[in-house]
């Protein structure tokens, strides 16, 4: 299992972030004091994490810092960081989208926000392993089987980006659904026909409504969305005159969960935020 570092002060925040977490299914949670942080330990502490989750607004750590010097390590250098904070601010937001596989966590936040962002963070599993574990990961933090379907948890509230999310979460409903039933081949080159003509429709709506409202993060937001265009276009010409296999699956299923998990949880939130503190 992979080790997850927490870096946090907050015993209550750190006890359920360690309890969410260890319901799915990660027992290796580190938790450290932010007083901990000092050069002399710092490698004991991140070498070998695979995902680093850090309380933003301790005041004993400036997370502005602690990004900086992890970045400049190579053990360090690709590890996902995701920044807890009540605190999320313009500059905020700028300062993070400079590096990569640094992701913001808003408290108060959800068991489910959380499990997403961790499950983000997963190496590539297996067929076997993407459906059992999303039946038993997905679950809100509590022991009920569910699956991952649309929730208001989802909702950036901007109607026409919420409705045309909800048609792709609602379409990687039906392939896990299919999935577990074993049917997932048959449906995989209908997914792929509506996901082509999706992106294109969904990514010019999400554009044309940044212009609008003068989103100063437009720049990094399309270059997500172009690397999401030549992924999928990558998945459709891979696929292309061929039995689907269970890789195809597997890759197919990751995309769109890090479409669901990160791009609308994460960066489609920050032009929410955005348009709601210019209010
Ligand atoms: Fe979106
Ligand atoms: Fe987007």
């Amino acid at each position: 299992m992979d080790k997850i570092v927490l870096l946090d002060d907050t015993t209550v925040l750190r006890q359920r972030i360690e309890q969410v977490i260890n319901s799915t299914g990660h027992n290796q949670v580190e938790s450290y004091n932010q007083r901990h942080y000092e050069l002399s330990r710092e490698d004991v502490i991140y070498k070998d994490a695979k995902l680093l989750i850090v309380d933003a607004d301790g005041i004993k750590l400036n997370w502005r810092n602690l990004v900086q010097d992890l970045r400049q390590k190579d053990y360090s250098r690709t590890l996902p960081i995701i920044l807890v904070t009540a605190n999320v601010s313009l500059n905020m937001i700028i300062d993070v989208s400079k590096y990569d596989k640094v992701d913001i966590l808003q408290k108060p936040f959800n068991d489910m926000k959380l499990i997403e962002k961790v499950l983000w963070n997963q190496p590539a599993p297996t067929l076997e392993h993407v459906v059992n574990q999303e039946e038993t990961q997905v679950s809100g933090g509590s022991n009920d089987r569910v699956k991952l379907v649309w929730s208001n948890d989802f909702m950036i509230g901007i109607d026409q980006i919420d409705r045309e999310h909800k048609l792709i979460i609602d379409h990687f409903t039906k392939l896990y659904e299919l999935m577990r039933e074993g049917k997932g081949h048959t449906y995989y080159h209908e997914l792929m026909t509506f996901l082509i003509s999706y992106i294109d429709t969904h990514f010019s709506n999400e554009e044309k409504y940044h212009k609008e409202v003068a989103y100063p993060g437009i720049k990094e937001h399309i270059k997500a969305h172009r690397v999401f265009t030549n992924k999928i276009r990558s998945l459709v010409e891979s696929s292309k005159d061929k039995t689907v296999s269970d890789q195809d699956l597997i890759n197919i299923n990751i995309f769109i969960k890090q479409w669901l998990l990160h791009h609308i949880l994460v960066e489609d939130m920050k032009v929410a935020n955005y348009v709601n503190d210019d209010k």
